[in-house]
């Protein structure tokens, strides 16, 4: 297990065996080997250190909206980040800490009359979530925000990132390995009605077009260039296709949702059947943009 002296400094919460399923939005995955909330970035750094000490593999566990987690659940150690999730404001700017909400990140611009983030408004996971994967709408990504990023490499330094050009592409960034620790998004100044109503309009447009956050992981795949791959799959005749508890949504066809009880096997058997109907129907190779622990 985890060095003594580690042990004794560690801050957070840490525990054995705790059960994935309840940290995902898609509430589907089993235990963790080891499951670690720092408290601190010293506390993460630490761990990290640790961890490496001891040669244990680890996972960074963001707002597990975009996850799916296998039945049996995962070994070595998961590192959540839900502890550091500090926002604060400055000129031009906003930093937040990895382990924030998006959500919340998007509501403090919107209330201070901060215009730039509305695109985000109602996309679920933390800001460092957002930011390896790129997330975004079709108002924007959040990738031409990013001023700046504070990476933890695996190695256990720490380094401040401005990223270039090719640092962000569609739903993919080269955080790779790394944890992000903080984000800086730049903000400009606006007008507070406008920015909450602008902000309000892409949250109802996305709840009335996408389910709800919980019980789905999000967007299952990628779009194809130049198409949506809801509507490929959705053509293809496979809206309300059902493997074990897990159905193809009717609301968009390209969101997976768990109606209680569903297991990883059953999401990867869905996944199967649904690329196989596509590729028949329109040719088109669909890719994951869900990450899995499996
Ligand atoms: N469509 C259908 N049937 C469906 C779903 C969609 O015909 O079941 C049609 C729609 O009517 C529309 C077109 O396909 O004409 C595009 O649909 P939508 O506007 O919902 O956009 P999308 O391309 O399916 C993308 C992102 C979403 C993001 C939305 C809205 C990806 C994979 N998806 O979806 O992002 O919320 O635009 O901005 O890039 C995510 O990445 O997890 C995600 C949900």
């Amino acid at each position: 297990m985890l060095p003594a002296d580690w042990r004794k400094r560690f801050r957070g919460r840490w525990s054995l065996g705790r059960l994935l399923a309840p940290e995902t939005t898609f509430r589907i995955g089993g235990p963790a080997q080891l499951y670690l909330e720092p408290e601190s970035v010293t506390d993460l750094v630490e761990s990290v250190v640790a961890l490496r000490r001891i040669g244990m593999p680890y996972r960074i566990l963001g707002g597990g909206s975009n996850l799916l987690v296998a039945d049996r659940g995962v070994e070595g150690a998961v590192l959540s980040l839900a502890r550091l999730r500090q926002i604060k404001r400055s000129e031009g700017r906003i930093t937040a800490d990895g382990g924030a909400r998006l959500s919340t990140v998007v509501r403090v611009a919107a209330e201070q009359g901060l215009s730039g983030l509305e695109p985000f408004g109602g996309i679920p996971g933390t800001v460092g979530g957002a930011v390896f994967g790129n997330a975004g709408s079709k108002y924007g990504a959040i990738g031409p925000r990013v001023l700046a990023l504070e990476l933890l490499r695996p190695e256990g330094q720490l380094e401040r990132v401005v990223p270039s050009g090719s640092f962000f592409g569609y739903r993919h960034s080269l955080v790779g390995d790394s944890v992000v620790l903080r984000v800086e998004l730049s903000v400009e100044p606006g007008d507070r009605e406008r920015v909450g109503r602008r902000t309000q309009d892409i949250v109802r447009e996305r709840n009335r077009t996408q389910p709800g956050w919980v019980g789905n992981a999000g967007c299952v795949f990628k779009n194809p260039p130049g198409a949506s791959a809801g509507r490929l799959i959705d053509d293809a005749g496979c809206k309300g296709l059902t493997e074990g508890r897990i159905r193809v949504s009717r609301r968009h066809a390209n969101f997976f949702e768990n109606v209680g009880g569903g297991r990883a096997e059953s999401v990867q058997r869905l996944i199967d059947r649904v690329r196989k109907r596509v590729r028949r129907a329109s040719g088109a190779e669909l890719e994951l943009e869900v990450r899995r622990w499996l």
